[in-house]
């Protein structure tokens, strides 16, 4: 994920543009940069590192301008150099690209065959193709740019031949264009601007065109359009939502971020020690990072582990004492089946762990040791990066803070882009059905039951989540012509297991969706296929989650449903 931002005002904005780079550095610090339209044209500034190696960089020489876009990058497409740092630039034109262009590389065989690219970006050939489209009118050089992609793109763009406008256009990824008492912006969320006045979300495939003096957008025709602005009256919680629809999305958004910041934050102390056994103890989404923790426990450090259902555990007189070791997991701390769980541990002598977002909440202070996920205030009642985040903590506990954990909020974020256009669409199709159903096995099972919670909890369809294996044991009798069957495989050593479940309910007539690791994609089939990075299974659920909370979530929005406060839930389940 990368934040984008731009201004264009009636004195010298680079100020504005490098304190609302910082303000954006949450979306990833591997390089940023600066293009100014100064009194000589346009001058870039690019820096590998963080802010302020930009800043170290423009301390001497920083170009003035009223008109400007910056970049903070995290690499998606090429490595971490200054060549691909933001802006890029070509012919008549430079821009700051926030997304994925799947078919970037498609299009660099189409258009620029044997051209000289300065990067491996997807952006540079987003430029080259906008220069290429460019006869004199930058809006239809959008247009017919917007025309030829593929995946998702939040652009902010400088042409040389029109120094007092800043353009910007969007699909897939966030684009807000900001009215402040100084200028006019763009960003990537409105946390980046100062003193906001009026805020416009760009929807898909719209642009934009900024003066000192003027906003206008155009939709995908170039029909100019009134939009009605979230103005900053609208109460600060609008302008949480990052620019998004719901908070659910702008949340999805924010795993990355959520991952990364928990995966820093928890201390590396062996919480496990002596534990004979460990006993996860939690509700609903918290209670599905436990089936995972459970599994990577005892697979990867061989101690006995389970989960529990924490309105089940606090009746069944629990065979638990010293020498268990029962962590609660809840995103709000205060869940009472929870809570009286971790009260009835306590007594039974059980040494208690708590992994919670909300510092301070009973859950937290009542425990012997607590650790905190990084995901921010969640909103949502349908959880999602307070899961990924719980998640993140448990690959801590179990395999210990690895190099391929540093890259999963980078894979996290790779497999919302890579699939929120797909999900986007196949929700159509699943919103007209009855029952959906999700199956994996193992670890691949653990994350399906997230995923039928999450498509039951918001678009109010019945979803049931089963072991791949156990389907043919009662529940395939309500797999109808057209039900849609998501099956999760991300573990090579059962995919041919799995791979003949899916052939199971196709002979009955299933919509097969797959979500698969992309090695093993194309090892299984399926009426549609869903890739995630390949993480290694053990860290898979945090990937494979990301199709299943967007199917759910385009699901309800083509059903109409309220995603963030669905009916009938509260955010946190404080009665029993
Ligand atoms: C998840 O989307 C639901 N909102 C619900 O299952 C939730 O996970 C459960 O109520 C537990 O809440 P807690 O994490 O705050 O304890």
């Amino acid at each position: 994920m990368c934040g984008i931002i731009g201004e264009i005002g009636k004195v010298n904005v680079m100020g504005d543009i490098l304190e609302g780079l910082k303000k954006l550095e949450y979306r990833g610090y591997d390089s940023a940069g600066v293009a100014v339209f100064t009194d000589a044209g346009v001058r870039r500034v690019r820096a590998v590192g963080s802010i302020a190696a930009l800043e170290e960089k423009l301390r001497n020489d920083a170009p003035a301008g009223t008109l400007a876009i910056g970049h903070s990058r995290w690499a998606t497409n090429g490595k971490v150099t200054e060549a691909n740092a933001h802006p890029h630039r070509a012919g008549k034109f430079t821009a700051v690209h926030n997304g994925i262009i799947e078919n970037a590389a498609a299009l660099k065989a189409e258009y620029f065959a044997g051209a000289a690219f300065e990067s491996e970006t997807d952006t540079e050939v987003v430029v080259k193709l906008l220069d290429r489209f460019y006869t004199g009118d930058v809006g239809e050089a959008i247009r017919r740019t917007e025309a030829v992609l593929t995946g998702s793109w939040a652009l902010g763009i400088l042409c040389d031949d029109c120094p007092g406008t800043l353009f910007a256009a969007a699909s897939g990824s966030p684009l807000l264009v900001i009215e402040t008492g100084n200028g006019r912006c763009i960003a990537s969320d409105a946390g980046a601007v100062q003193d906001p006045v009026s805020v416009t979300k760009l929807e898909n495939r719209e642009y934009a065109a900024l003066t000192a003096n003027a906003v206008t957008i155009y939709n995908e025709k170039g029909e100019p359009v009134q939009k009605a602005p979230l103005t900053a009256t609208a109460g600060a919680l609008t302008l949480d939502k990052g620019g998004y629809e719901h908070y659910m999305m702008s949340e999805i958004m924010q795993q990355p971020e959520a991952v990364r910041r928990t995966l820093a934050a928890v201390p590396d102390e062996d919480y496990i020690r002596d534990a004979r056994e460990i006993v996860i103890v939690a509700c609903g989404s918290a209670y599905h990072t436990g089936l995972v923790g459970a599994r990577l426990f005892e697979s990867v450090r061989r101690i006995r582990a389970h989960a529990e259902i924490a309105s089940e555990f606090r009746y069944a007189d629990p065979l638990i004492g010293p020498g268990t070791l029962c962590i609660f997991v809840s995103q709000s701390g205060e869940t009472a089946d929870t809570l009286a769980a971790l009260r009835l541990a306590k007594e039974k002598g059980a040494r208690t762990l708590a992994i919670v977002n909300v510092p301070g909440s009973a859950i937290a202070t009542e425990s012997d040791e607590v650790i905190l996920t990084r995901a921010g205030r969640e909103i949502a009642v349908a959880t999602t990066k307070a899961y990924s985040a719980q998640l993140a903590v448990f690959y801590c506990l179990a395999l210990g803070k690895t190099e391929a954990l540093g890259r999963l909020p980078e894979a996290i974020y790779t497999a919302i882009a890579e699939n929120d256009e797909k999900c986007r669409r196949v929700a159509e199709r699943i919103a007209g059905c009855r029952n959906i159903f999700f199956i994996g096995r193992l670890l691949d099972n653990a994350v399906s039951q997230e995923g039928s919670l999450k498509m039951k909890e918001i678009s109010y369809l019945n979803s049931q989540a089963y072991a791949a294996g156990e389907l043919k044991h009662g529940t395939i009798s309500l797999v109808e012509p057209g039900a849609p069957v998501i099956a999760t495989v991300t573990d090579e050593t059962i995919l041919t297991k799995t791979a003949s479940n899916l052939h199971e309910v196709k002979a009955r007539g299933a919509f097969t969706i797959v979500i698969a690791a992309k090695h093993l994609a194309d090892k299984i089939e399926a009426d549609l296929t869903l890739t995630v990075p390949d993480v290694g299974p053990l860290l898979a659920p945090s990937v494979a989650v990301v199709p299943m909370q967007l199917m759910s979530y385009y699901t309800a929005k083509a059903l109409g449903c309220e995603i963030d406060k669905p009916r009938n839930l509260a955010k946190s389940v404080t009665v029993e």
